[in-house]
């Protein structure tokens, strides 16, 4: 196939983790003779440093004319300090999702027996844990209007407002999901106290009577968190809104071990971009240390869910897990013994590069 594929790095670490999922890309391209083209835009401090704008109208049409988007991370701490700052790199994320119609994100959870140790629970809890979150991502008290001080300034005010077709939309995709994996859909929410969360428990349950294979139940954002750490293996596809989803995500990243190693899905109707959970950690920007493990998995779900590559991405997983457990981890994982960022991908290249990966289909690869 040939495919084109806009490369957003952003800023801190979103360089250098970037740079070991195109490699990686690149390799997948020369095993099955794809042919894929990467061009490179600007967005969040970068791209208010190159063009005064955290989403530039080039990088916006760079992402609307590319088959799929990679994209790194976004996050400066010169504008974090400065809360009277006009323009700030997360405006850049929020228009993106917003632009490119980005409803639906996609956050899956799962757990390497070689990391159990990594974790802050019990091992006996992340036994089989494989769930994924899927969450609202243009909606919610995020975008709904109005938003702002009152006129003396003592008072601020938010807004979270859902209609009937956003509900819809994102829930359709969550009961596909579960159609293909353990067939249960956990819908969080607050609705005994939120109109909006009832609006999506009557919405959700219009949707789910076209999945009769597909369980739902509703579950209350408190207890969830709290289930979430006491038996994460209970959940199969978690579906919530905007700020619920925010919070439970990163909640549910420490179970793998580090924030480093969950990647995700920002899909829309016509738009699809791909993005580590982690943020742009400035702290160790450019020191060839960063956990490079996120972003390329999330190269490995742009190959099934924007090119249906499905092959191909199951490699890249298998070779991530392999390097994994062979020990070359970057520091995160093993601050006594450990790769560099370039390393680790480059370990990823050459196993997808060698024939130990080649007879997938009969399951016998490494
Ligand atoms: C995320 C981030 C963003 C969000 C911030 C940076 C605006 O936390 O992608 O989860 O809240 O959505
Ligand atoms: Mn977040």
């Amino acid at each position: 196939m040939k495919k084109q594929i806009a490369v957003l790095p952003g800023d801190g670490i979103g360089e250098e983790v970037t740079t070991e999922a195109v490699k990686v890309l690149r390799a997948i391209a020369e095993v099955f003779d794809h042919s894929f083209t990467f061009e490179h835009g600007y967005v969040g401090a970068a791209g208010i440093d190159k063009a005064n704008d955290p989403f530039p109208i080039e990088t916006e049409r760079l992402c609307k004319k590319s088959d799929a988007i990679l994209f790194g991370a976004i996050g400066d701490p010169k504008y974090d300090n400065d809360p009277k700052a006009k323009v700030r790199p997360e405006q850049g994320l929020l228009r993106m999702r917003e632009t490119l119609g980005l409803y639906s994100n996609v956050r899956p959870i799962i757990s390497y027996p070689i990391l159990f140790d990594k974790s802050p629970l019990k091992e006996s809890l992340l036994k089989n844990v494989d769930f994924v979150v899927f969450r609202e991502l243009t909606g919610g008290i995020y975008f709904g209007k109005p938003s702002g001080r009152s006129e003396d300034g003592s008072q601020a005010f938010d807004t979270c407002l859902y209609n009937k077709t956003e509900i819809t939309r994102i829930a359709k995709m969550a009961f596909e999901a579960a159609e293909g994996r353990k067939k249960k859909v956990t819908m969080v929410d607050k609705a005994n106290v939120l109109a909006t969360s009832r609006l999506w428990r009557e919405t959700v349950s219009e949707v789910a009577v076209s999945y009769p294979e597909v369980e739902l139940e509703f579950m209350f954002v408190d207890n969830a968190a709290m289930k979430i750490i006491l038996q994460p293996s209970y959940f199969d596809v978690i579906l919530t809104e905007n700020l619920f989803g925010d919070i439970l995500t990163d909640e549910a990243s420490v179970i793998a071990g580090s924030l480093g190693l969950i990647p995700s899905a920002s899909l829309g109707d016509q738009y699809k971009l791909y993005e580590p959970v982690h943020g742009s950690y400035p702290q160790v920007a450019g020191k060839n240390i960063a956990n490079p493990t996120a972003a390329i998995l999330s190269a490995a779900m742009l190959l099934d869910m924007s090119f249906g590559a499905k092959t191909e991405s199951k490699i890249i997983e298998r070779a991530i897990t392999e390097v994994m457990n062979q020990g070359i981890v970057t520091q995160d994982i093993n601050p006594t013994k450990f790769y560099t960022t370039s390393e680790v991908g480059d370990h990823i290249v050459s196993l997808i590069k060698s024939d130990k990966i080649v007879d997938f289909e009969a399951e016998t690869i490494i």
